[in-house]
């Protein structure tokens, strides 16, 4: 079972795969390290990475890109309203306020969600691992996911993953996956102290600032701070809008009318941009942006970095909250670590060094380390591989509470949470970690996972997660309901468990009471859920304040014990905004239809290449090697055919089904195979021959050779060798003197098979001769037990090998 890791940017994708030597990035069909991450739609069928980007200016419409915006979001997220602005492809808001994108597909308008488009996109960096590792075997992965995302973020990549059947062992966080990248080959990492390093990952979309505290064979994550909105495009859009302003004025053109030159010039920017962090100026030209005109425009360094020093002034505020929340200042830093190539900026290197005050670090490989990480904890959380031993603790970004109906002097309890809507994970709060809630309940009841705080979400995110039901149960009384809440391995609070604890007083006397087990321990052999709060004792044996001693009938002591027996009850789960189970295997299901329709595109493309090169090199062939092995009739009859076919596929075959392609070859090739095997049989029929020749002068040398070997085989059975050997010379030089008169044209009288039939005859009949084995001398009494004669005479002739015409 191979594992991987994938990095999916808002631009570039990256998948990383474990090997048993160590972590490789695997190259994509275009033998490239980094794939977009864009989906196009077609016509005939989709594309998907770099071959989608290669078609996103011709067809702006139905090419989707940035997904990692949109996913998991609501439509009317004034965010998300502000992104769609910018984005060629249409959008509509789903019926649960979710988004659907909408394309042209198969000549018609389709709407996918964005967690369908990063099902697609995850299919697609599947198969590239797939191809790489040359197994099919891909399934277990773990995906690195902003730090910044929602509840409902975080199970739309998981939805996005089903789809692509991938299963995330973990969905970790970019930063984490950063921090491991860097921490593990690390060989001077202290034993008895922390160092502290910051992690500034500027994107395409995103900044995210962590920092995470390093000692020997450890890290943990103490804080993750964002701007969620602050990435390479935002200072791409600064000089899309300061030359579209310009050409506006200049060229009295509007680009903002133009899907097509918006998206040029977007593109445009992006590359002077890239110029602009190696050289002062730069100048950017275009032919025919609109309206058939060229453009051409130049900016200095300077004025970009004067028009974006709004941006630029915002890199410090996620800086300053990563040191805030980690409890940290400067001074306390060890090394500040960049990455994500939107920080290539040489002024936000600058600003990153004015405010850590020392220079910034790129030890890491600032394109490849989150794959890289992802793929080193996929293989630290899978039994197949043994990694060094490292201890990745990662942290929580928001505080989650929990909300249940009912005043609290209605008896709930717990060990954490007493109070309805009190927080159960605190913003920092370790992943994954679980917490036990008691409540005393007499029915079903309901639990509210919500956000504390949801300041630092996106805007409109509901506080409501999910709901949990637990039930349903009916008791006369109320019950101790213990409940098992885990912030699992995704960063998702789930409800592992919820079990109805009865409680029993029971006698046992006093020589039975030494098994804990039974009483104070529940099944789990955890310490009895909540007993720091019902005072039952911390998992011993026998709690001091629950026993009273008696007396029983037969006079022997005996005390009160109590008793817990455990029911799980079940949970049911609603999420607020999540996908409906029957939703997703409906996207399942598109999916596979979706990747059928590609692949019967893909092998019609390979059908229709198979008959244009078929036509292409038969014609140069039979100008060439094939001439005079086709008769004139033949010839003529196959090239107008082959000029036919070249006509037809330039003309009304130039979009068949696969079918059509297959008949056409197999048509072509009924005159063509012919001619070809006339040709091959030739070439195999004189290297048979010669092997034929070999085979005769060894046999014939071996028999005439007088060696000792042979002494004892009958001069009789030696001259049958020489004459099967002459009997075939002469066969051979007879029938291939016939076959040679013939012409290459026509159907061979010797065909090879028969030469190496001969072969194999002749073989095994000198063989059989020349092995005789030596008769056993007769024994001299007293010599029955010599192992030196024994040994000398069951010498069994070796000459096999020497024999094998291959070996020859
Ligand atoms: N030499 C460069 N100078 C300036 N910017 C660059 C340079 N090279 C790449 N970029 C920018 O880096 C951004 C892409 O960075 P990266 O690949 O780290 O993003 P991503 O991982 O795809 O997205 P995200 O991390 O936001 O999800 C793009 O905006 C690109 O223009
Ligand atoms: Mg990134």
């Amino acid at each position: 079972m191979s594992v991987i890791g994938l990095d999916i940017g808002n631009e570039n994708c990256v998948v990383a795969v474990a090997k048993q030597r160590g972590i490789d990035v695997v190259l994509n069909e275009e033998s490239k390290r980094e794939t977009p991450t864009v989906v196009s739609f077609g016509e005939k069928q989709r594309f998907l990475g770099t071959a989608a980007a290669a078609s996103a200016t011709m067809n702006p419409k139905s090419t989707v890109s940035q997904v990692k915006r949109l996913i998991g979001r609501r439509f009317d997220d004034p965010e998300v309203q502000n992104d769609l602005r910018l984005f060629p492809f249409r959008a509509s808001s789903a019926p649960d306020g979710g988004i659907l994108i909408h394309v042209d597909y198969l000549g018609e308008i389709k709407t996918f969600t964005p967690t369908q488009i990063l099902g697609m996109i995850l299919s697609n960096l599947k198969q590239i691992a797939v191809k790489n590792l040359e197994t099919t075997a891909v399934s277990d992965c773990v995906i690195g996911i902003p730090a910044y995302f929602t509840d409902l973020q975080r199970r739309a990549y998981l939805d996005a993953a089903a789809i692509a059947k991938l299963k995330p062992l973990r969905l970790m966080h970019e930063s984490a996956a950063i921090a491991l990248s860097y921490g593990i080959y690390k060989t001077d990492l202290p034993e008895n102290r922390s160092i502290n390093v910051v992690f500034v990952d500027i994107g395409h979309c995103d900044t995210q600032v962590s920092v995470a505290a390093f000692k020997k064979g450890q890290l943990l994550m103490l804080s993750h701070a964002f701007d969620r909105s602050l990435g390479g495009r935002d200072f791409d859009d600064v000089l899309y809008n300061y030359f579209a302003k310009k050409f506006k004025q200049e060229y009295k053109i509007d680009v903002s009318t133009s899907s097509r030159a918006s998206l040029r010039l977007r593109a445009a920017c992006e590359k002077l941009k890239k110029v602009l962090s190696a050289n002062a100026e730069a100048p950017l030209n275009i032919e025919c942006l609109m309206e058939e005109k060229d453009v051409r425009g130049f900016i200095k360094r300077d004025e970009f970095e004067k028009l974006s020093s709004h941006l630029l002034e915002r890199v410090k505020a996620p800086c300053q909250r990563a040191l805030d929340d980690a409890n940290l200042s400067i001074d306390e830093i060890y090394s500040v670590e960049v990455v994500g190539s939107g920080s290539r900026i040489p002024a936000i290197l600058k600003i990153l060094g004015g405010f850590f005050r020392r220079e910034p670090s790129r030890t890491l490989n600032a394109s490849e380390c989150i794959a890289r990480g992802c793929a080193l904890q996929c293989a630290m959380l899978s039994p197949t591989f043994r990694v060094r031993e490292f201890q990745v603790q990662d942290s929580f970004p928001f505080s989650v509470a929990l909300c249940w109906k009912g005043p609290a002097s209605e008896a709930d309890e717990g060990s954490v949470a007493t109070q309805p809507n009190s927080v159960l994970f605190r913003k920092g709060n370790p992943i994954p970690s679980t917490k036990m809630l008691t409540f005393f309940r007499n029915g079903t009841f309901t639990l509210d996972a919500v956000y504390a705080d949801t300041k630092d979400l996106p805007p409109r995110t509901p506080s409501l997660i999910s709901t949990f039901i637990i039930g349903p149960f009916q008791a006369s009384k109320l019950e101790k309901i213990k409940v098992k809440i885990r912030l699992n391995l995704y960063g998702i609070v789930t409800i592992e468990s919820a079990s109805l604890i009865d409680e029993e007083e029971v006698e046992v006397p006093v020589t039975e009471s030494s098994n804990p087990g039974e009483t104070e321990k529940n099944k789990d052999g955890e310490p009895s859920a909540g007993s720091n709060v019902d005072g039952a004792g911390n998992g011993h044996a026998v709690s001091p304040g629950s026993t009273t001693p008696a007396v029983n009938s037969a006079q022997r002591e005996v005390v009160k014990k109590k008793r817990y027996r455990r029911t799980d009850l079940p949970v049911n789960e609603l999420i607020n905004g999540g996908l409906p189970q029957a939703e997703l295997q409906k996207a399942l299901d598109k999916e596979f239809e979706l990747a059928h329709q590609d692949k019967i595109m893909e092998e019609t493309k390979d059908k229709k290449n198979a008959v244009e090169s078929y036509v292409y090199e038969m014609r140069n062939k039979l100008l060439d090697i094939y001439h005079r092995y086709a008769t004139d009739s033949e010839r003529e009859e196959l090239s107008r055919k082959l000029q036919q076919t070249e006509d037809w596929l330039y003309e009304e075959g130039d979009d068949e089904s696969k079918g059509v392609y297959t008949a056409k070859l197999e048509e072509l090739k009924k005159i063509g195979d012919l001619i070809e095997q006339r040709y091959k049989e030739e070439r195999a029929r004189a290297q048979e021959a010669n092997e034929l020749m070999q085979c005769i002068h060894h046999y014939r040398n071996l028999a005439q050779s007088k060696d000792p070997k042979f002494e004892h085989i009958e001069p009789r059975e030696i001259e049958k060798v020489i004459f099967e050997c002459t009997k075939t010379e002469d066969w051979l030089k007879e029938t291939m003197q016939q076959q040679d008169a013939m012409p290459k044209s026509s159907s061979p009288i010797l065909r090879s098979v028969e030469i190496g039939k001969k072969i194999d005859v002749l073989d095994r009949y000198c063989k059989q001769i020349l092995s005789t084995p030596k008769p056993k001398p007769i024994p001299k009494s007293g010599d029955a037990n010599d192992p030196k004669q024994n040994a000398q005479s069951s010498d069994p002739m070796d000459i096999d090998d020497a024999q094998d015409p291959q070996n020859m």
